[in-house]
């Protein structure tokens, strides 16, 4: 087995173990450790939740004051303590369903989304910035001012672009590859820190 395959099957062993959906749940603990991102009572929305592994994290760190809520176009297992629905995260109608659920605007977006993978970088990577790109949209209605957001980019092309939109909005933007992600994947992870900008 190579170094990668063992780490990969590493974490899928822990995820295994400690009750994990996937083995992406450790890809969002590890940030959070690093960047706080969801502190006790965060009100948290996780956009491509499915299987339900960065909503367990999500949960977990926002405690029992906090609440999380997960949106995916693929079913999702309940997973105790979050809200789940299942959704496009470009479908307009959805916006009223989050405004809904929370009632205010929340302290952190976390934002996994991955299209269907064509096998064509450069067609994947452009799907899933655009993807990025509408929830960026809706963030002004949905992120409280000084909120944090993470994304998910498969890094190519529009990166840099992508980036340089956010530092715009926010003060502080890391680019990170967690170790929990595979290091032959071309994913990685903006987090982004203290939103300037509010509907
Ligand atoms: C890598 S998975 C997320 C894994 C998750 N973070 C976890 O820890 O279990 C990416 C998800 O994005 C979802 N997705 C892709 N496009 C979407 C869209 N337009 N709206 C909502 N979810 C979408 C996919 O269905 C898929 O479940």
């Amino acid at each position: 087995m190579r170094p990668h395959e063992a780490r990969r099957d590493l974490y899928r062993r822990m995820a295994h173990a400690q009750g994990y959906r996937s083995r992406a749940a450790y890809k969002l603990k590890e940030l959070n450790t690093a960047y706080r991102v969801i502190g006790a009572g965060f009100d948290v929305l996780d956009v491509g939740c499915a299987p339900g592994g960065w909503t367990q994290v999500a949960v977990q760190n926002a405690g029992n004051q906090g609440r999380v809520m997960g949106i995916d176009t693929a079913y999702t297992e309940e997973v105790p303590g979050a809200h789940i629905i299942r959704a496009d995260i470009t479908d307009e109608s959805v916006l009223d369903r989050i405004l809904e659920y929370f009632g205010k605007k929340i302290n952190t977006v976390v934002c996994d989304l991955s299209p269907r993978v064509t096998g064509n970088w450069s067609v994947d990577h452009a799907t899933q910035i655009s993807l990025n790109y509408g929830v960026v949209k809706i963030l002004p209605q949905i992120l409280a001012r000084k909120g944090h957001a993470v994304f998910k980019v498969f890094d190519g092309e529009y990166s840099a672009e992508f980036y340089t939109f956010m530092r715009k909005k926010f003060v502080k933007v890391k680019t990170t590859k967690p170790m929990a992600s595979r290091k032959t994947s071309s994913e990685m992870y903006m987090v982004c820190m203290g939103y300037t900008e509010s509907g």
